[in-house]
């Protein structure tokens, strides 16, 4: 029996959702179809349930439906397509940043996170934001040079789209233009990028 309709937003569709009083988000959204948001501990301890709920990225198996009344949820079904990715998406490809692709919807979701509130971060500012979430394939190396190089391409792309006004942050390039030339960067080491943000920084 359904004891809770919810109405919330769901990757920019309106939707009621349905369920117990203690039921979660992560139970409703596989049930719903979104499946691309992943069971792993169900404890809030792996990240491969993360979606974004009101912008900020949340584990939702360990979130109340109760709690996402009136939210704008997003998930990954939200991005690209098959034939269109996310620049987030089309990153990890290019960068053969997964395996078994288990723990990739989180990861994205929570890169996405990162970059739309710091949309040129260091590679230890992305280290700290995917510190929750677990992958037991990869060893993360591909991973945070996928969210680099995706920062670099959101950027190119804000700075064709809107004529710079929301383009790169002059004191955050000065600060990755010195990384790079000391070589701190795994960026600006030869052979691992597809595609060179230092030419956007120009
Ligand atoms: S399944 Fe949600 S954090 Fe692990
Ligand atoms: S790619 Fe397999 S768990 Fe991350």
């Amino acid at each position: 029996m359904s004891d809770l309709h919810i109405d919330c937003t769901i990757n920019g569709e309106e939707r009621t959702l349905e369920g117990s009083r203690s039921a979660l988000l992560l139970d409703v959204l596989r049930a719903e179809g979104y499946t691309g948001s992943k069971r792993g501990c169900d404890t809030g301890a792996c990240g491969f349930c993360t979606v974004q709920i009101d912008g900020e990225p949340t584990t939702s198996c360990v979130t109340p439906l109760a709690a996402v009344d009136g939210a704008d949820i997003e998930t990954i079904e939200g991005l690209g397509s098959q034939n269109s990715l996310h620049p987030i998406q089309q990153a990890f490809v290019d960068h053969s940043a997964l395996q078994c692709g288990f723990c990739i919807p989180g990861m994205i979701m929570r890169s996405k996170a990162l970059l739309e509130t710091n949309p040129d971060p260091t590679e230890a500012e992305v280290r700290e934001a995917l510190a929750d979430n677990l992958c037991r394939c990869t060893g993360y190396k591909k991973i945070v040079e996928a969210v680099l190089d995706a920062a670099d391409r959101m950027e190119a792309k804000a700075v064709v789209t809107d004529g710079g006004v929301h383009g790169p942050n002059p004191d955050r390039q000065a600060t990755r233009n010195a990384a790079c030339e000391n070589g701190e960067r795994p960026c600006c080491q030869a052979g691992t990028r597809t595609s060179s943000h230092t030419e956007v920084q120009k």
